[in-house]
């Protein structure tokens, strides 16, 4: 377990991580940094968790992962940009912690919309962006991200889908550093999001995804859209070309048909 004093010797961060909440056990890292968005508390601050006992993940499913080593956090941000651009946050924490992982690991990161990073092929990072939103536009945004980084084992319905970086790299790594990594990393491409050119973030982004120009389909809750993968929207949206036109869509598991 780290504590808070370690994670912020060395940090050198201008906004993320000023301040840091690390709890052995907590219900979900996004749960409790939503409280300090609605409590006023300051952007950049981090909660950081050794396991939790209702990790949330997309689509209200749950996130699970081994106690103690792997790294589970939320970024509480107020980042002031039109509403419309708020989805894109998943591409900058996206970018932030692949290129993190990328200098710790020396292995390539593939991004996967909408919010997955993966290595080798198999997901080792979910990403859960939750915006709240007032009239005036977004109040506040927490950014969790769970990395499977030392474990090794996973449940046998997940074996062929998720991994961690120790499965892929054939090594340990320390948690604590690549927790600072990755809150550099962040805090640094943290002054695109604020001067407003996320385009930049939505490039670098595309250029990880491998998908762009291949037949997928995207399962939503009510329907499943198969086409090829074109672009990423403004907004972050995948434009997709069906046989009945251009669709944007903005939530879904994508699978590319092989
Ligand atoms: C997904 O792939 O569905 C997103 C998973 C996000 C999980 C992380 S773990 C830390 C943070 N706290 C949560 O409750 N969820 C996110």
């Amino acid at each position: 377990m780290f504590s808070k004093e370690e994670l912020q010797q060395g940090l050198n961060t201008r906004t993320i991580g000023t301040k840091i909440f690390v709890f052995e056990t907590i219900d979900s890292t996004n749960a409790c940094a939503k409280t300090l968005g609605d409590a006023g508390t300051e952007e950049g601050s981090v909660v950081v968790a050794e396991f939790q006992t209702n990790g949330r993940g997309r689509h209200g499913r749950s996130w699970i992962a081994d106690p103690g080593v792997n790294l589970l956090l939320s970024v509480l941000l107020r980042p002031v940009i039109p509403k419309d651009l708020a989805g894109l946050l998943t591409l900058y924490a996206s970018v932030a912690i692949a290129r993190a992982v990328e200098k710790a690991s020396g292995c390539p990161i593939e991004c996967k919309w909408p919010n997955d990073l993966l290595l080798n092929g198999k997901k080792f990072c979910g990403i859960l962006l939750e915006n709240t939103i007032q009239q005036s536009g977004l109040s506040y945004s927490v950014i969790g991200a769970g990395v499977n980084v030392n474990q090794t084992a996973f449940p046998p319905e997940l074996e062929q889908r998720a991994t961690s970086l120790a499965r892929e790299c054939s090594t340990t790594y320390d948690r604590k550093e690549l927790l600072q990594r990755i809150l550099r990393e962040m805090d640094s491409l943290y002054d695109d999001v604020r001067l407003g050119k996320l385009d930049r973030v939505s490039k670098e982004w595309a250029n990880r995804c491998t998908m762009f120009g291949q037949l997928v389909t995207v399962e939503q809750h009510d329907r499943t859209i198969s086409g090829v993968a074109v672009k990423l929207h403004y907004d972050g949206g995948l434009v997709l070309e069906t046989p009945t036109g251009t669709t944007t869509v903005y939530a879904g598991d994508v699978t590319v048909v092989v």
